[in-house]
């Protein structure tokens, strides 16, 4: 059998999951048992020049998509809409769907789960600092453990700016300027540097993990823009980082959200997370507190979510067939 796949969006993270289904065509044969074959990619602009075989269609209907029987969807557009109404049409299709989309997941991500009641895979590992695999981590590994607070630096740039202006006495407007020009800031930063994009992954984790989240509007976000140079200096007359941390917990069964820049002892498990490296400590009653460190964006550590959440949802959820 080939797996017919479709990827949604074909911007940076609909390539890079593009690229591996090529380059890694021979080792997911070997995982899975069948040949994977890209048959539809829906964009917003189809006038873009794109460089696809002639047998891949390029769309922006969605119809067409559906059209061409795909067994999984990758979706990798921005924003709640569309993408929310599509994954659920292609659930309803007994379509697998894996995404990166962290705004539409963080706000519709329990009705997509319930939806596929379990016959059919949602994947999301990639919405929640892409290459770091805290998703499956938590929902495979910790099971057991009754989780009371999870603390991470969870936006890249933020922590990027950070680095820069303590270990290289960069400004806040030199050090975005710096991330601007590397590529890892956008023109418009707001999402990155006032806890927006941290805040939505935060409340993926606390759905998977409480099946809740706390109201949105209850949880405090404060930026990195008004730290000032009396802050920098304080931090390093007493050895500490100031980093950008987003945490959950649990407190007399009330959940409490936050992200603001915080003050880090060198004992603290994200004291030295450096550069556009996120982390993620969890605390649970039986293990004690581990923290996972790595890429949390870039095309291939989010593709490469992608093609692992794929991978793990073929060998474990029924074939289409017997749903
Ligand atoms: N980049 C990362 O490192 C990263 C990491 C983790 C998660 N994510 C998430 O992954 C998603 C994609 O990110 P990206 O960086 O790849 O974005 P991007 O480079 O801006 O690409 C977005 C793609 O979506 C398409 N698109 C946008 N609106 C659409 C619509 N209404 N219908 C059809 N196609 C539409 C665009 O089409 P056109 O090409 O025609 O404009 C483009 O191909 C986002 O939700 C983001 O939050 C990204």
């Amino acid at each position: 059998m080939t797996i017919k796949a479709a990827i949604l969006g074909f911007g940076t993270v609909g390539q890079g999951i593009y690229e591996i289904l090529q380059t890694k065509r021979r080792q997911l044969h070997k995982l899975i048992g069948d040949k994977v074959e890209v048959t539809s990619i829906l964009v917003h602009n189809v006038h873009k020049e794109r460089f696809l075989p002639d047998n891949v269609i390029v769309t922006d209907r969605f119809d067409d998509v559906l059209n061409q029987k795909p067994d999984v969807i990758f979706e990798a557009t921005v924003g709640i809409e569309p993408s929310y109404s599509y994954l659920k049409q292609a659930i309803d299709q007994h379509i697998h769907v894996v995404t990166a989309n962290k705004v539409m997941f963080a706000a519709c991500g329990h009705k997509l789960i319930q939806r596929a009641e379990q016959r059919i895979g949602v994947g999301y590992e990639a919405t929640t600092a892409a290459g770091i695999p805290i998703i499956g981590t938590l929902t495979t590994l910790l099971q057991t453990n009754n989780i009371t607070k999870v603390q991470g630096i969870l936006n890249g740039t933020s922590n990027y700016i950070l680095t820069a202006m303590q270990d290289q006495n960069k400004t806040f407007s030199e050090a975005l300027q710096e991330a601007q020009t590397k590529g890892y800031a956008e023109a418009d930063p707001t999402n990155d540097i006032e806890g927006h994009d941290a805040f939505y992954k935060l409340m993926i984790l606390s759905q998977l993990l409480y099946e809740k989240q706390p109201d949105w509007s209850a949880v405090s976000l404060t930026g990195i823009s008004n730290l000032n140079e009396t802050d920098l200096i304080s931090a390093e007359e007493k050895g500490e980082k100031i980093r950008h941390v987003a945490t959950l917990e649990l407190v007399d069964g009330e959940l409490k959200g936050t992200v603001e820049p915080l003050f880090l002892p060198p004992s603290h498990g994200l004291f030295g997370i450096e550069g556009v490296d996120n982390a993620i400590s969890v605390t649970g009653d039986l293990v004690g507190s581990v923290t996972l460190r790595g890429p949390g964006a870039g095309q291939l550590p989010t593709a490469s979510a992608m093609i692992e959440d794929f991978v793990q949802i073929w060998q474990t959820t029924p074939a289409k067939q017997f749903i």
